[in-house]
């Protein structure tokens, strides 16, 4: 039965560069679901954090200030639009800066207690698909559908390189490599809500797989879990 008012939870947890904001983004399209990215809001919040030049050992102050702090996710025109504090800062947290940055804010508890409430609230109503790295684990340990999704790391580094060479920036594989085994390290080894693999999640190895396949197989499994819930209600 799905208790939820709105649909089900589809959590989807896994490393950085493993295509989950692509699936998570079609996923949700195709299911008439909300789409929430969780990094993208680590991600505002370490902006603020940056911006405002809290001291990030002083953890009182990070506290403090992240009461303060108010992040949207929006879909403006079909596309999904980040809102810190009332500014639109879509555009400013994908750079690899940020990535570092928001890798070591999103290891602070202040960071994760403020945005695990945030979540919650935003899927709690259900028909929604969240991706990040504790989702299935923290967030939501009842989602009703949970993926892992995962791919090799220099499949995901080459992903990564081509992605931030389209925007413009300058960057190199080697270096991409060396990013994605350092953000590897510091999301899998941090204390509070590591990257894992919920023990109920379905893995999924994207190396070799295209989108498509990887959507097609996950979208079968998402419809049968809605028919069965809802058939048994
Ligand atoms: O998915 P992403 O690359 O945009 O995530 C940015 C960072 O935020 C990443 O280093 C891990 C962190 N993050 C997290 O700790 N928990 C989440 N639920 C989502 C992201």
């Amino acid at each position: 039965m799905i208790l939820r008012p709105d649909g089900i939870i589809v959590a989807i947890d896994g490393p950085s560069g493993a295509g989950k904001s692509t699936i998570a983004r079609l996923l949700a399209e195709q299911l008439g679901y909300i789409q929430i990215d969780t990094g993208a809001m680590y991600r505002a919040a370490a902006l603020l954090l940056s911006r405002a030049d809290i001291d990030l050992g002083d953890l009182g102050a990070v506290e403090q200030f992240c009461m303060t702090i108010d992040i949207r996710l929006e879909l403006v025109s079909g596309k999904q639009v980040v809102r810190a504090n009332g500014i639109d800062v879509t555009d400013w947290i994908r750079t690899p800066e940020m990535s570092l940055l928001t890798s070591r804010t999103s290891t602070l508890k202040p960071v994760r207690d403020a945005l695990l409430k945030a979540q919650q609230q935003m899927g709690g109503r259900g028909g929604v698909v969240l991706e990040g790295r504790d989702i299935g684990t923290v967030v939501f340990p009842d989602a009703e559908m949970k993926f892992y999704l995962s791919a090799s790391v220099e499949e995901r580094a080459r992903r990564r390189c081509e992605e931030l060479t389209a925007k413009g920036e300058s960057v190199t594989l080697g270096e991409t490599i060396a990013d994605v085994v350092k953000r590897d390290r510091q999301d899998s080894e941090r204390d509070i809500a590591p990257l894992r693999q919920a023990v109920d999640a379905i893995l999924i190895d994207s190396s070799r797989l295209s989108i498509d396949e990887v959507l097609t197989d996950m979208i079968a499994m998402c419809r049968n879990k809605i028919k069965t819930l809802g058939s048994s209600s």
